[in-house]
C-alpha cells in the first residue's frame, strides 16, 4: 500500500523520485489525518516555495484513483485517505498469508548467541535468569527471520574456585548432603571455605594446588569437579525445562582450557603481550582501557582467556555473522576488552560481529519472596511461587478449568517472562506480584487473557475454519481497522527486534495488538445472526489470535486455550 502511495505520488509530480518520497513518508499519528501522510519540510529546496503552499499544490496535482479516497493539505503535509474497503481487503490479504513476520532475510547466515552461562556450583539467581529469558527471545526473533542461530550456554565451569571447592569438600563435605541438597551444599561449604581461610592461610594454598591439579589432569580432582558440574546441571536443567529453554551447545569455560595456549602464543608473536608483575596482560592503555589480564603469574588461563578462544573457535566452527553476549551490565568493560584484544590482533570483523548485550538489574519492589537463604534469590523459587500463586487465582475463579497444572505453568511462567522482557533490557526490572500477576494491566496474565478470550469467541461461533472469502466492506469500522493496522507491523516489528536486539520492541508489539482486540472485542459482536457479517469477523479474530501466539512465541511465552 505505501508503494502504491508511493507510486502515485512520483506519478504526479515528476521532481520527486521514489527514494525520497519512500524516505519521508509517514503514518499519521491519528486517524483523522488519514492513513499515510506526505511532510514537504524537505521539499522548499527542489520547488523553492513555503513547505504549506508546495502540500497544497501536490494534494490538487495528485491523480484520482479508486485506491485513494481523498487527499487533502494540512499545514506542511499531505495526507492521504484510502478507500476504506480497499484498505482493509489490502490489509487483510498481508496479514493472512502463511509464516506471517516470518522473513527469509538471515537464510545462510549463522548467529551465535552466548546467554544464561551460570557458574558451576553456584546458585542460578535472578540476573541468569535475566540473560536466560532475553537470549531466548532473540534466538527466537532471528530464528524467525531466516537466520541459523547456535544457542550456546558458556558454563562458568573452570577456575581457581573449584580449587576452593574440593578442599572444602575433604574437609566438610559428605557425599550424601550434596546428593540431597545440590547446589546449597555446594555454596555452603564453599562459604565455609572462606570463613576458614580467613584464619587460616594454607587453606588457600591447598585451594590453588587442587586447581594446577585440574589443569593437569589429575584424575581425582577432574572426577570431583565432573560430579559437582553434574550435580549443579540437574538443578539448571530443572529450570530450562520449566522455562522450557534449550540450548545447542554447553561448551563452558573448561571446554577452552587446551585452547588457550594457542591465543596466548598468537599474542606473543603479535608482539601483543606485555610482562607486569608476573602476569602477561594486553595492554588497553590507548582506547581508555584498563589491561586486559592473559596469563597470572602461575601460568594459568583467566576467563578473558578463555573467552578469546572462544570466538576463534566459534568462528572457526560456526563462521557467525555475528556472535551476540548477553549478561549485565557489570560485564562491559570485560567484553570491551576482549573484543579490542580480537581486533588489535588483526580480525577486523571484531569490530562489527561480536556484540555485547547488556541489560539491567532485578530488583524487588515490596512484597517478600520466600527464598530458601535470606538474601539470595534463587531463580527457581520464583518462578514456582509464580505458578503456585496462579493455580490459587484459577481455583479461586476457575476452580472446573482443564488441565489447571499446564495452564498455570503458562501463565505463571508466562507473567515473569513477560515482565522481564517488556521494558527495554537496559532499564531495571521491578518486581512485585501483585503487578505482574495483575488481570488488567501491562502484563503477561493479561495478553494470555486476552489470547484465551479469542478463543472463547471462536468457539461460541462454531466456525471452525478459516473463511476465506470475506466481504472486506463489512471491515471498515474504526475498531477493525484499529486492530488491523496493529497486525500488519508484525513483520516490521520482528526485524526491528532483532536490529535492536530488544525483545520489547516485540512484547510492545503483543500489548498493542491484544489491546486493539479488547477494543475490537467490546464494539463488535461476533456471535450474529448475518452469516456474512459472523465470517468476516471471525476471520479477524482468527488472525489475531494467531499474531498474539506468534508474539508470545518469540518472548518464550505460550497460550492457554482456556483460563
Ligand atoms: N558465567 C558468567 C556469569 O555468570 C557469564 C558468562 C557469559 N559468557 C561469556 N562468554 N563470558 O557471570
Amino acid at each position: 500500500m505505501r508503494n502504491k502511495i508511493i507510486d502515485l505520488i512520483t506519478d504526479s509530480i515528476k521532481e520527486l523520485d521514489r527514494e525520497t518520497v519512500s524516505r519521508i513518508l509517514e503514518i499519521p499519528p491519528q486517524e483523522d489525518m488519514g492513513d499515510f501522510a506526505f511532510p514537504c519540510f524537505q521539499l522548499s529546496k527542489i520547488f523553492r516555495k513555503a513547505p504549506n503552499i508546495i502540500a497544497q499544490e501536490v494534494a490538487e496535482k495528485i491523480k484520482k484513483t479508486d485506491f485513494v479516497s481523498k487527499t487533502a493539505a494540512m499545514g506542511p503535509y499531505v495526507n492521504f485517505f484510502i478507500d476504506r474497503t480497499m484498505f482493509v481487503s489490502e490489509m487483510l490479504k498481508q496479514v493472512s498469508v502463511d509464516n506471517y513476520g516470518s522473513s527469509e532475510i538471515g537464510c545462510g547466515k549463522t548467529i551465535c548467541i552466548d546467554y544464561s552461562s551460570p557458574n558451576v556450583a553456584k546458585n542460578f539467581h535472578v540476573g541468569h535468569l535475566r540473560t536466560t529469558l532475553i537470549g531466548n527471545s532473540i534466538y527466537r526473533i532471528y530464528k524467525k527471520l531466516g537466520y541459523r542461530v547456535e544457542r550456546i550456554n558458556h558454563l562458568g565451569d573452570w577456575g581457581t574456585q573449584f580449587g576452593k571447592l574440593i578442599v572444602a569438600y575433604k574437609k566438610w563435605g559428605s557425599k550424601e548432603a550434596v546428593e540431597q541438597n545440590g547446589i546449597s551444599e555446594l555454596m555452603k561449604i564453599y562459604v565455609k571455605f572462606h570463613e576458614e581461610a580467613e584464619k587460616d592461610d594454607t587453606l588457600n594454598d591447598e585451594a590453588r594446588a587442587w586447581f594446577v591439579k585440574m589443569e593437569q589432569g589429575d584424575e581425582e580432582a577432574l572426577s570431583i569437579w565432573e560430579w559437582f558440574k553434574d550435580i549443579s546441571l540437574i538443578e539448571y536443567k530443572r529450570i530450562y525445562e520449566l522455562l522450557d529453554v534449550d540450548f545447542d551447545s554447553y561448551a563452558g569455560e573448561s571446554f577452552y582450557r587446551d585452547k588457550t595456549s594457542a591465543v596466548v602464543d598468537e599474542l606473543k608473536k603479535k608482539g601483543m603481550l606485555k610482562e607486569s608483575e608476573g602476569a602477561f596482560i594486553v595492554d588497553l592503555e590507548k582506547y581508555d582501557m584498563t589491561p586486559c589480564l592473559i596469563m597470572k603469574k602461575d601460568g594459568s588461563s583467566i576467563y578473558a582467556t578463555r573467552d578469546l578462544a572462544a570466538i576463534f573457535y566459534r568462528k572457526k566452527t560456526y563462521d557467525f555473522e555475528k556472535c551476540i553476549y548477553v549478561t549485565g551490565m557489570e560485564q562491559k568493560l570485560h567484553f570491551a576488552q576482549v573484543f579490542k584484544v580480537v581486533e588489535l590482533m588483526g580480525y577486523e570483523w571484531a569490530k562489527t560481529d561480536l556484540i555485547h548485550v547488556p541489560y539491567g538489574l532485578v530488583s524487588l519492589e515490596g512484597g517478600k519472596l520466600s527464598t530458601r537463604s535470606g538474601n539470595i534469590i534463587y531463580a527457581e523459587d520464583i518462578l514456582r511461587e509464580s505458578v503456585s500463586k496462579i493455580k490459587e487465582v484459577i481455583n479461586d475463579k476457575n476452580p472446573d478449568l482443564q488441565d489447571k497444572e499446564e495452564v498455570a505453568k503458562m501463565v505463571g511462567i508466562g507473567a515473569i517472562i513477560f515482565n522481564d522482557l517488556y521494558n527495554q533490557r537496559i532499564k531495571d526490572v521491578t518486581f512485585s506480584w501483585d503487578k505482574i500477576h495483575s488481570f488488567d494491566g501491562e502484563t503477561g496474565p493479561y495478553v494470555q487473557y486476552t489470547y484465551a478470550r479469542a478463543a472463547s469467541v471462536l468457539r461460541k461461533t462454531g466456525i471452525t475454519d478459516v473463511p476465506e472469502e470475506i466481504d472486506s466492506s463489512l471491515l471498515t469500522d474504526e475498531a477493525s481497522v484499529s486492530l488491523l493496522k496493529e497486525l500488519i507491523r508484525f513483520p516490521e516489528v520482528v526485524e526491528t527486534a532483532a536490529e535492536r536486539l530488544e525483545p520489547s520492541v516485540v512484547a510492545r508489539f503483543v500489548m498493542s495488538v491484544a489491546q486493539a482486540f479488547n477494543h475490537f472485542y467490546h464494539e463488535n459482536q461476533c456471535n450474529v445472526e448475518d452469516e456474512k457479517l459472523k465470517r468476516a469477523r471471525v476471520k479477524l479474530v482468527i488472525i489475531a489470535k494467531k499474531a498474539i501466539k506468534d508474539g508470545l512465541d518469540l518472548l518464550g511465552m505460550k497460550c492457554p486455550e482456556q483460563m
